[in-house]
């Protein structure tokens, strides 16, 4: 039902520097209803056409609002969610044509780190236990002595004691549960972790220690990362490089000091304008982009601009027809890395496309009651945040 944006993208293969290559990946979700046919009568485009490379060592932030399709992707890349449409290269090779002994090796090579570590760790079983699971799945709790040396190695990389080994989830602190989980997600030596919300459950005083713990084991494990957050501070502290996502789409890419100095889709610009500056000066003096409208279903996303309902720059009738691929713009001082999703972001920049008002439309929904319930996103963008 939708039409494919194109974007400018490298080509296939051969560049040693990729880990991840996302090529065009579609998860969409079949919406049943009926009690003995299941009778499909509508889809879910959680994601819907993204393109994007995660090169080995980089982070790469993934934000957007709730419902975009954040964690739909990072699903898809783990291929736990496999894609409807489009191929995820892992090193290489699309995890997708994997089977048997090869899929479970390659699996290994990716771990998740979750949200809510209560809920990810399974309470029966001691930390000793929850380590030593994943590296028996692997092989890599070959004899006794050298497995008690890497669970100390293990707890002592992420700021625990030996004498957590003994003890069980409810026993620790949020923080130290996320500590154990990002332990396990590393006992069996990952080249890529995907860390889906890794501290938006945890305290704020507790959330600069995770963050900077992830940041050192990047470093000594050699690590890449995908983290996705809808806490914009979060993703720029720890990004290299940011994915901006609307309605299951990739609206704007960019480092993650080039985003937040010039952001060029609208969208992003709003979503930034709504995170507070600490100096009242530049507070009071910057700009300041309300966005008005629901944030539609993604089981009918717009046409077009998935973003044109609710754009103060939308312009006709392109943003209402056309789905703009995500390209890189010839704006003097932007890189050729810094890529958008926008027909007009060259006129926007400028200043030749001044902002106007945006009259709330009303978007048809399909009515999903009977199968899912939480289709439909926040009302505003700072209800997201
Ligand atoms: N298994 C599923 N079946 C049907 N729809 C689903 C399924 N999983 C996710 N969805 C829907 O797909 C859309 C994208 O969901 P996703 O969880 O990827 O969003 P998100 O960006 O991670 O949101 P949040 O910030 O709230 O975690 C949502 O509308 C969600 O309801
Ligand atoms: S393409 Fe049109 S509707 Fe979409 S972000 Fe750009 S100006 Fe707005
Ligand atoms: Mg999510």
């Amino acid at each position: 039902m939708t039409e494919t944006a194109t974007s400018a993208r490298p080509p296939a293969g051969g560049d040693d520097e990729v880990l991840v290559d996302v090529r065009g990946v579609k998860v969409h979700f079949p919406i049943k209803r009926g009690v003995i046919f299941d009778k499909v009568i509508g889809y879910v485009y959680a994601v819907d056409g993204v393109d994007l490379q995660i090169r080995r060592g980089e982070t790469y932030g993934l934000v957007g609002e709730s419902g975009c399709g954040k964690s739909t992707l990072g699903k898809a890349i783990l291929n736990l969610e496999p894609p409807t449409a489009g191929s995820v290269l892992f090193d290489g090779t699309d995890i997708a044509s994997l089977k048997g002994e090869e899929l479970r090796r390659k699996r290994k090579d990716i771990q998740m780190v979750f949200q809510d570590p209560m809920s990810s760790l399974d309470p029966r079983q001691s930390v000793e236990s929850l380590l030593v699971e994943g590296m028996r799945a692997h092989g890599l709790d070959a004899d006794g002595p050298s497995t008690a040396r890497r669970l100390r190695e293990l707890l002592a990389a992420v700021g625990l004691p030996a004498a957590a080994l003994r003890k069980y989830p409810h026993e620790f602190s949020g923080g130290q549960r996320q500590r154990i989980g990002i332990a396990r997600a590393l006992s069996v030596e990952p080249k890529l972790i995907v860390a889906d919300e890794p501290v938006s459950a945890l305290d704020v005083s507790v959330q600069a220690q995770v963050i900077n713990l992830l940041e050192e084991l990047q470093d000594e494990f050699h690590l890449t990362y995908l983290v996705v957050a809808h806490d914009l501070a979060v993703v720029r502290h720890i990004s290299d490089r940011i994915g901006v996502m609307y309605l299951g789409g990739l609206v704007e890419e960019a480092t993650a000091d080039d985003l937040y100095a010039l952001p060029l889709h609208p969208y992003t610009r709003a979503l930034l304008s709504a995170v507070p500056v600490p100096d009242p000066t530049v507070e009071d003096t910057r700009e300041q982009i309300l966005l008005t409208g629901d944030l539609p279903s993604p089981s009918n996303p717009p046409a077009g601009c998935r973003f044109h309902t609710r754009c103060p720059w939308r312009q006709p009738t392109r943003c209402d027809d056309e789905r703009p691929a995500l390209r890189t713009v010839g704006i003097a001082g932007v890189p050729a890395g810094h890529r958008v999703a926008c027909h007009w972001a060259e006129q926007i920049e400028s200043g030749e496309l001044k902002p106007h008002a945006v009259t709330p439309e009303m978007i048809e929904q399909v009515d999903t009651s009977s199968d899912h319930e939480d289709f439909i996103g926040p009302a505003s963008v700072t209800e997201a945040l």
